[in-house]
């Protein structure tokens, strides 16, 4: 059994945990930034790299002291090396680099989006290779081929905003306050998803991509005629946006050979409408749904950590001069 030390500051959640190589977490800490930025509606680059120079050092302290342990008691040291504000990326991996260093353990570079699309195995020890993965974040919007550690087949990108974002601008355009997917979804609840009329942007074309844009014009057009209530247009965008991922996904899931589990991960993992038509669809077409817990689907430690322990069992490392990456496609 090894232990990999997990760091993650690629936006605006610090984090730090240790997992073991038979995927248990042992200890992990999380801050979020959520009022550092709220009164900016959104996430300020500046503001997140101070935050995360100020509170990453102590946190990961204090996951090793949570677990009893020294540094070189550690197999890896595993740190997000984008894609992400560089800022913040930059302050994860220099800290992984001098623990590394100072402790002759060896360093992981980890591609964020990779965190993601392994989490789910942390989670489930009998998710196999290949599975179908629907990531929606604030930051992403991607179906990925996940045919095994490393190898990452993109079908589908957003080729404007990401559905995390297009849920924080509804938000925001309704004043509900940031982040604001979790207050779209409670507002939605009271709301008729057939009131308002709202495009599903590329809805029946035949590559599988997507696009919010249109759809957060439209919601700001809904709410500047003053001809619909707030709750109404909550639930009607939330329901383009699932129409949108359910098209987009039989897209994928028709041009590739078939795969066991489709799986859901990222942020808007957490919205339970996604969550029910994404069950639906996988049991439409015989296969099983996964969904991580939604510690593990929103930005975190551990699935940085799992993911160093999926390298580490593949031989894999990464050398002391490795270089943050704003960018970083899987
Ligand atoms: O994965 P995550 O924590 O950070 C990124 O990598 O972006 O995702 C955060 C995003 C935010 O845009 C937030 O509004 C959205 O996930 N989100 C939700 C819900 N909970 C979080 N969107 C819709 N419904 C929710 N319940
Ligand atoms: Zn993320």
């Amino acid at each position: 059994m090894g232990i990999v030390l997990g760091i993650e500051s690629s936006c605006d959640e610090t984090a730090a945990a240790l997992v073991t190589t038979d995927r248990r977490i042992i200890a992990q800490r999380i801050a979020s930034q959520d009022a550092e930025h709220a009164p900016y509606g959104g996430v300020v680059p500046e503001i997140a790299a101070r935050a995360h120079a100020e509170k990453l050092a102590p946190m990961i302290a204090g996951v090793m002291a949570d677990a009893g342990l020294e540094l070189a008691d550690l197999d890896a040291i595993a740190a997000t090396a984008g894609p992400g504000l560089i800022g913040g990326v930059m302050v994860g991996l220099v800290s992984a680099k001098a623990l590394a260093m100072a402790s002759d353990v060896p360093l992981i570079a980890i591609n964020h989006l990779e965190g993601h699309a392994l989490s789910p195995r942390l989670a489930d020890p009998e998710l196999q290779f290949p599975y179908m993965l629907l990531l929606v974040s604030g930051g992403h919007c991607q179906i990925l081929l996940v045919e095994g550690v490393g190898r990452y087949r993109r079908l589908a990108t957003t080729i404007d905003d990401a559905l995390g974002e297009a849920f924080d601008k509804t938000a925001k355009i309704l004043g509900l306050g940031y982040p604001g997917g979790p207050a779209v979804e409670r507002l939605a609840k009271e709301g008729d998803a057939r009131a308002v009329p709202l495009p599903r942007p590329l809805v029946g074309s035949g590559e599988p991509h997507f696009s919010f844009a249109g759809l957060k014009s439209a919601v700001l057009r809904a709410k500047e005629s003053g001809k619909y209530g707030d709750a109404d247009i909550a639930a009607s965008f939330q329901q383009a946006a699932v129409d949108c991922l359910v098209d987009r996904l039989r897209i994928a899931l028709d041009v590739s050979d078939s795969v066991p589990a489709l799986v859901l991960a990222g942020g808007v993992a957490a919205n339970q409408a996604v969550r029910t038509v994404l069950e639906g669809l996988a049991a439409e077409r015989g296969m099983r749904f996964v969904a991580p817990p939604l510690a593990l689907c929103t930005d975190n430690a551990a699935m940085i950590a799992w993911a160093g322990v999926e390298r580490l069992d593949s031989g894999q490392s990464d050398p002391l001069d490795i270089a943050a990456r704003p960018r970083w496609p899987l």
